[in-house]
């Protein structure tokens, strides 16, 4: 561990959303800052401090705000809405009072990086001449859907059949992201998601985690609006070299993983023959849902390691375990990327999240995408039509991916013609991932622009 003083030439103070697909991105991000002579401190809730440990031998320090819940967080508002506004309100000026601390110590703070669900934070970094560094989880074709639709540039509701933005393919509207084709299911999530895009063009930076050839051309096209630069894959650079010992906490859970348990039933089974199945840390899917994926699996006979959070299981069907005995391993949390590292993983059945998405391009895992909500659709639309590393289940009119159809994808990636084609371009995707974050190459080149200016403030 490095205990002596560093001397840091900035300071950088990264506040993410308090969620598991948030926190992880913009620390991984922060120890690419350290790793380049940035001091960064993660900021969090109080109450979410409570259940986080980020690992000394990071050398990123970690400071709270309160977000007005500071005994139960998010459970204890009465509603994501009422969340959200009491963030806003209390967070504004706790976080204020954080940079006015810090700026009082021995490392003043240069630059605000915040995530793209507080635009209030802006407020913040421009009363007190930080840098606004806003940083987006999601990929920037999702972010240039919800800029157009915040901007008015596409009417809403949209018209279909097809959907045109700059930069992005052709997408049926069921492919643009859910609050998008459906608004009125989640109200205060659209007019989060939106808010997102508000005030953007008066901050300083954009940062995305996606690579630039990921979705060159409307990397490009954003480009030319905002000083946006894309820094990831934020994938710790061990995993994809598939080196994975002696970093398992490659950054922080939010559920206790059973990482042993995994890694110990994958030792004992052959090369690319496991399906690797998680929904993620938010969606919630139907229990119909849930029982036609369990049955998918088992009709296709293939090993499977499932995540299913504590709070989802009893939406399994109840003689699953016996019905399946050894083929299959259900558990509460994993370590994700060391699963998707590991070599018996032939295939990831997921839901699309951002963040797995990315992780297994970069493994070179081959998907099989069953998207819920959110981003998920659009990411699942790159994942089969652009990248070309996996397939989309369809869902029949009730919204529903059933076993026939999941059994059929499996089989597909796992032992079809199709599966030879999706290996070899998740081979590639898996090289151009590494490529990107590697010395010299597009994403390690932004950091460094980044750095650059967060050192001589040249904004
Ligand atoms: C959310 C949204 O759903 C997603 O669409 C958005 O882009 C980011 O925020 P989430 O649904 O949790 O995130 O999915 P995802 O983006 O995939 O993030 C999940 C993270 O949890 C990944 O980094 C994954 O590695 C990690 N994970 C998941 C584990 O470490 N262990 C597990 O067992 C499951």
């Amino acid at each position: 561990m490095d205990k002596e003083p560093r001397p840091w030439s900035a300071h950088a103070l990264a506040f993410p959303y308090p969620a598991q697909g948030h926190i992880n991105p913009i620390l991984q991000f922060c120890k690419r800052l350290v790793s380049k002579g940035v001091k960064a401190t993660l900021v969090t809730t109080r109450f979410l401090s409570k259940s986080i440990h980020v690992d000394p031998s990071s050398n990123i320090d970690l400071e709270t705000i309160s977000d007005g819940f500071d005994e139960g967080g998010q459970a204890q508002a009465e509603s994501w809405e009422d969340y959200i506004a009491t963030f806003k309100a209390v967070g504004s000026e706790t976080l204020g009072n954080l940079i006015n601390k810090l700026n009082d110590s021995d490392h003043p703070v240069n630059a605000l990086i915040y995530d793209g669900s507080f635009p209030w934070a802006l407020d913040v970094a421009k009363q007190l001449g930080v840098l606004k560094v806003v940083f987006f989880t999601q990929p920037c074709s999702v972010c240039n859907v919800y800029y157009h639709v915040q901007r008015g540039l596409l009417p809403m509701p949209l018209s279909g059949p097809v959907v045109s933005i700059p930069g992005l393919p052709l997408l049926k509207v069921s492919e643009t992201p859910s609050m998008i084709y459906d608004p009125s299911s989640y109200p205060a999530f659209y007019d989060v998601l939106l808010d997102q895009f508000i005030n953007i063009d008066e901050a300083d930076w954009v940062l995305d985690n996606s690579f630039h050839k990921m979705e060159e051309e409307v990397v490009d096209w954003m480009a030319k609006r905002w000083r946006l630069r894309t820094i990831g894959p934020t994938v710790p650079s061990m995993y994809l070299d598939k080196r994975i010992e002696g970093d398992r906490n490659y950054g922080i859970n939010l559920f206790k993983p059973n990482s042993s348990a995994c890694i110990s039933w994958l030792q004992s089974k052959p090369i690319a023959s496991v399906v690797y199945v998680s929904f993620g840390s938010v969606v919630e899917p139907r229990v119909e849902q849930m029982r036609e994926v369990a049955w998918g699996l088992k009709r296709s006979n293939c090993y499977f390691l499932w995540v299913v959070r504590e709070a989802e299981l009893s939406k399994l069907p109840e003689n699953f375990a016996e019905e399946t005995g050894e083929k299959g391993l259900v558990v509460t949390w994993c370590s994700q990327l060391e699963v998707l590292a590991h070599e018996a993983i032939g295939c990831f059945l997921t839901h699309c999240g951002f963040n797995s998405v990315l992780e297994a391009l970069s493994l070179g895992v081959p998907m099989v995408a069953v998207p819920q909500w959110s981003d998920q659709p659009t990411n699942a639309k790159y994942v089969e039509d652009v990248w070309k590393t996996g397939i989309r289940a369809k869902p029949d009119e009730e919204g529903i991916v059933r076993r026939e159809v999941v059994e059929l994808c499996l089989r597909e990636v796992m032992e079809g013609e199709k599966g030879i084609e999706i290996r070899d371009n998740a081979r590639k995707w898996k090289k151009l991932s590494k490529e990107a974050i590697d010395e010299g190459g597009t994403s390690d080149k932004n950091i460094d622009e980044f750095v650059a200016a967060l050192i001589g403030q040249t904004i």
